[in-house]
């Protein structure tokens, strides 16, 4: 029920650091320590390689998963597309394992993934918030998203949980492994739930930003680098689904090799400039396109802020940041989308799952 709320999606936006401290508790096992069951640990540390296959805001938690497979367990990771892969299928490592991102479990574009590796007799594991759902059963292990229903078409609290559990699924292979990965991640994963609930509190100041950016703007354009650049993909992907202004996420450095040319007076770009070793690259770019009239938002993290930024995270772990960067754009992209007459949880052409290929 969505109770005094007057939208689904804002609730779940709301519900954030709520689902990021029951992921926490979830992993925990009895020695404090990161916990997660033994045969899925077991099958994906045999892995040589990673497959990490997912649509939409779900494949963009994949992007973000593959940098901590990578960086925390020096496991290669390459994120594909559901619909993509059945029929433009990569070569294959010798010890491939699949790693299925779903919500609702039903995608028959991930399904068709599923069916066809099977056939093949890899292994898999799936990421679903829902348990019993159809890639849950069919897969050879899941892990539960814990982010409970998410009813609103517009995926919020399941993009931030499959982040939340690709980092620990990230940190218990690189244990397993024999691996630091440097820091404690129970306890960053605590500082962005307080993160999150900080830039969650600031929702006036992001309703101002939706109204003095988006109020009147047919397009939209969002830029980062790094893990920066794959939220901003997901910032847009928010944006165009409920409000329907046609919004595109790039990396920082490729939008002057073209798409710089739709800039003009008044464009909104919304730049994300949350890594401390690539703020000044960003700041560039945003320079590019403030000289040609964009109207900039820069988003950035105390520790690396100035004077001028519209949004300043609380500072958290570099490689946790997506967890707190994706709020104020989910609540920006609602206030577009609420301002604009839209209707929020039900966007035009949309279906809460997925299930036709
Ligand atoms: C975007 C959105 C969709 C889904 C996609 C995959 O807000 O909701 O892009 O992320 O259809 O759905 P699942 O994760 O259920 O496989």
């Amino acid at each position: 029920e969505k109770g005094t709320y007057p939208h689904y999606m804002l609730k779940e936006i709301d519900e954030q650091p709520a689902v990021l401290r029951k992921i926490i508790q979830a992993h925990r096992g009895p020695d404090g320590g990161l916990w997660l069951e033994e045969d899925t640990l077991r099958a994906i540390t045999e892995a040589d390689r990673l497959y990490i296959i997912a649509a939409g805001t779900s494949y963009h938690a994949g992007l973000v998963g593959k940098e901590y497979f990578e960086k925390f367990a020096g496991i290669p990771a390459e994120v594909h597309i559901s619909s993509e892969f059945g029929y433009n299928m990569p070569i294959l490592s010798e010890r491939p394992l699949f790693i299925f991102i779903s919500q609702s479990g039903e995608t028959a574009d991930s399904r068709q993934v599923l069916v066809k590796v099977k056939e093949m007799g890899h292994p898999s594991v799936t990421l679903t918030n829902v348990s019993g759902s159809t890639l849950s059963r069919e897969s050879d292990h899941t892990v539960l998203l814990h982010a409970g229903p998410e009813i609103a078409v517009a995926s919020t609290k399941a993009y931030t949980a499959q982040i939340a559990v690709l980092s620990i699924l990230a940190a218990c292979v690189a244990g397993t492994k024999g691996k630091s990965i440097g820091f404690d991640l129970i306890q960053e994963l605590g500082i962005a739930a307080n993160a999150a609930e900080t830039v969650i509190d600031r929702k006036e100041d992001m309703e101002a930003v939706a109204f003095e950016f988006l109020q009147l703007s047919r397009n939209a354009f969002f830029i980062g680098r790094g893990i920066d650049y794959h939220v901003s993909l997901e910032g847009a992907l928010k944006l165009k689904e409920i409000s329907y202004i046609q919004a595109e996420g790039f990396a920082g450095g490729e939008l002057k090799h073209g798409t710089i040319a739709l800039i003009e007076e008044g464009t909104p770009v919304f730049a994300l400039a949350t890594q401390p070793e690539l703020s000044a690259n960003i700041r560039g770019n945003v320079k590019e396109v403030t000289a040609r009239g964009a109207h900039a938002c820069l988003l950035s993290m105390d520790g690396t802020a100035e004077e001028s930024d519209r949004i300043v995270i609380p500072a958290v772990h570099p490689l946790l940041t997506p967890l707190v960067s994706v709020i104020p754009l989910q609540l920006i992209s609602y206030y577009a989308s609420l301002h604009r007459g839209c209707d929020v949880d039900q966007p035009r052409n949309l279906a809460k799952s997925v299930t036709v290929e």
